[in-house]
């Protein structure tokens, strides 16, 4: 199979790199793609938002599958544009993909559907969001109806920044058309699980259990960013509860967004809080999780390729994936300053000596190359992947391999998968 890739980040790395293992796979060509992507497809310039060109790449290339790894084109209709020139797709169509384009809708399918999620209501002017905001009471929940990059979501104990925040999302200043609408929810206590599934649009099937932190610091601190870490699989989640989700959150979300005439075909991405109530649904999203795939992905024995193309030609059912019985922990190193103000261009090194262990994988983010440099191009610059027996080996591994990587600045959690860890430890 010749394959097209959308996407730049963490998680297109991840998927380039297992679509590169899969034996189906015969030739990858990423757009833009980045430096660590390069290694192992060919990029091409252009922006996946930009549905014209992604198309005219399209019919250049005539690829047997395009695999769309973000959520903003398929909003914006990439998977309807290609499906309708006859390609093949894994991702939603825009429709399908509303599920994360708009948390208000998102909300009204799970009601409908029955499934378990915290109590909300959608505001489009202040006065009727504080109201709510006082029936719930703290801590606060706020979140900006439309697509923010993981930013449009605040969750405070303190009541004027809570309504601080509904006004600079009404008032469109910070996310634009995004925050028009405001959805305030009843705040979910618990451990959080993302459970991601392939679906072909009627069928699924569930990857195992990863866990992300959100947050910038150690001990969950700071502000809220698009992933500091990862790992999988969770002991908070074991196997049976994983099935109870797929069948009580995952399949009854397939069904309704297939009555709504809009078959979700591609990955299907359930984040949950495990409370004390049972598994509540957090978020929604229609595309792999970031940077949950670098945990998985390293974990996955199956073909992903075949996987992929399995879905977007609607026959994933009875399919089993295979997955490695080690644990993998995936640790971002970030520019300091992130989520904030943060320098690039910065050169990095050590990365080939990391490499040389086969356990051991090194997903780029924000890279440039500028002759013979690797350099920093984002907030999140590298996520190192480590395979082990255990956690404890895993985490060793991953920690060891962040530290030799060097670039000034260079910030990163300590604690990824500590807690799993401890669990295990105790158990075991
Ligand atoms: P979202 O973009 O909706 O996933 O929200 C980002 C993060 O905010 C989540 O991963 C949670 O850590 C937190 N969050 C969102 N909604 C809630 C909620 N209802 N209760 C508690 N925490 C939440
Ligand atoms: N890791 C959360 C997300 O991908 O939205």
């Amino acid at each position: 199979m010749r394959i097209f890739v959308l996407g730049s980040g963490g998680r297109e790395s991840a998927l380039v790199w297992g679509l590169a293992r899969s034996s189906s796979a015969d030739e990858l060509i990423a757009m833009p793609g980045n430096p660590g992507i390069a290694r192992h497809a060919e990029t091409i310039q252009g922006d996946p938002v930009d549905v014209g060109a992604v198309v005219t790449e399209a019919r250049r290339l005539k690829p047997d599958l395009v695999v769309v790894g973000p959520e903003a084109p398929l909003v914006a209709g990439v998977g309807d544009a290609l499906r309708g020139e006859g390609f093949s797709v894994f991702g939603p169509d825009a429709a399908a993909a509303r599920i994360e384009g708009s948390k208000a809708y998102c909300k009204e399918l799970m009601d409908d559907a029955s499934i378990g999620t915290a109590g909300w209501e959608a505001f489009e002017t202040v006065d009727g969001a504080i109201v709510k905001l006082d029936e719930f009471g703290p801590p606060y929940v706020v979140k900006a109806d439309g697509l923010a990059a993981g930013k449009g979501v605040v969750v405070t104990s303190d009541r004027d920044e809570a309504i601080e925040a509904v006004r600079e999302r009404l008032s469109g200043e910070r996310f634009g058309d995004a925050g028009r609408t405001v959805v305030i929810e009843e705040f979910l206590d618990g451990e959080e699980v993302s459970l991601i599934a392939f679906s072909d649009g009627s069928n699924l099937v569930a990857c195992e259990p990863a866990q992300d932190y959100k947050r910038v610091s150690d001990g969950d601190r700071g502000p809220n960013t698009g992933g500091m870490g990862s790992y999988s699989p969770v002991p908070a989640c074991p196997p049976g509860l994983a099935d109870d989700i797929v069948e009580s959150v995952i399949r009854p979300m397939v069904r309704a967004t297939a009555g709504r005439e809009a078959p979700f075909v591609g990955a299907l991405y359930a984040g949950l809080a495990l409370t004390s109530r049972g598994p509540r649904v957090v978020e929604f999203n229609a595309r792999f999780g970031d940077p949950e795939t670098q945990a998985l992905i390293p974990r996955l024995d199956s073909d992903l390729a075949e996987v992929c193309a399995a879905c977007a030609a609607g026959s994933i059912e009875g399919y089993e994936l295979t997955w490695s019985s080690d644990a993998c922990v995936s640790v971002v190193l970030a520019s300091g300053g992130y989520p904030g103000a943060h320098a690039t261009g910065r050169q990095i090194s050590g990365l080939d000596e990391v490499e040389a262990d086969p356990r051991v994988q090194v997903f780029h983010a924000g890279t440039a190359i500028d002759g013979d440099r690797l350099l920093t191009a984002g907030g999140r610059v590298l996520a190192v992947s480590a395979l082990g027996e255990d956690y404890g080996r895993a985490r060793a591994r991953a920690y060891e391999a962040a530290d030799r990587i060097r670039f000034e600045g260079k910030h990163l959690r300590r604690d990824i998968a500590l807690k799993a860890q401890d669990a295990s430890e105790e158990v075991g």
